[in-house]
């Protein structure tokens, strides 16, 4: 796989998972820079900051260059495949937003779409993976449906594996884990202004 590949597979597909795009050195040094102080996440920034527990379990932090050198060379890496995907399929994508996501053991986040059509700037997601080692028994698969609701796939959590979707197309959810699992979501937005709101990152 590479960008032209991933260019292609969206287009066709609306999504695709990219193996193996960074080496087992960078997942570690990236898995290394993640700092302590976790957060409960919340369901959507849209709605009340609520900690929707039945819906998500995870915990997670923003990504911030200010975190090191491999989590700015992550943002780097976004950055060049958001100029890339921007010529040749024009979604507009204008910046990018990730946070860390730590699922410890039992914990899932329920199917559900990371963007509404026109309810949100969110157009692509980004999910790359931490986990060395990971087997079936381990759980916590990402499982991807269509917008009826087919099943197209479950994705192992597997360390250097990056996963690339259409926002709005892709209902989705994370089985529970059995060990503890890390993952980087982040989301390309096109700019615009939701409602009558400024439309701030985050
Ligand atoms: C999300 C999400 C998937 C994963 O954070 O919105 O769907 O595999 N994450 O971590
Ligand atoms: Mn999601």
């Amino acid at each position: 796989m590479n960008v032209d590949t991933l260019i292609d597979a969206i287009h066709t597909h609306g999504w695709c998972i990219w193996d193996d795009f960074l080496t087992p050195e960078q997942v570690s040094e990236l898995r290394a820079s993640i700092p302590a102080n976790w957060q409960q996440s919340g369901i959507g920034r849209d709605m009340d900051y609520v900690q929707e527990a039945r819906v998500r379990k995870d915990k997670i932090q923003w990504l911030a260059p200010e975190m090191g050198v491999p989590v700015q060379y992550y943002l780097q890496q976004m950055e060049d495949l958001r100029a890339a995907v921007n010529r040749h399929l024009y979604l507009g994508l204008f910046e990018y937003e990730a946070h860390f996501a730590k699922y410890e053991p039992g914990d899932f986040y329920k199917k559900h779409l990371d963007s509404f059509r026109g309810q949100s700037n969110r157009k692509l997601t980004t999910v790359f993976y931490l986990n060395d080692h990971w087997v079936a028994e381990d759980g916590g698969e990402l499982v991807m449906y269509d917008l009826d609701d087919q099943h197209l796939a479950q994705v192992a959590p597997k360390a250097g594996r990056l996963v690339v979707f259409l926002s709005e197309n892709f209902p989705h959810e994370v089985l529970p884990a059995h060990k503890r699992r890390y993952s980087i979501a982040g989301w390309y937005r096109v700019n615009g202004n939701t409602g009558d709101r400024l439309d701030v990152a985050r």
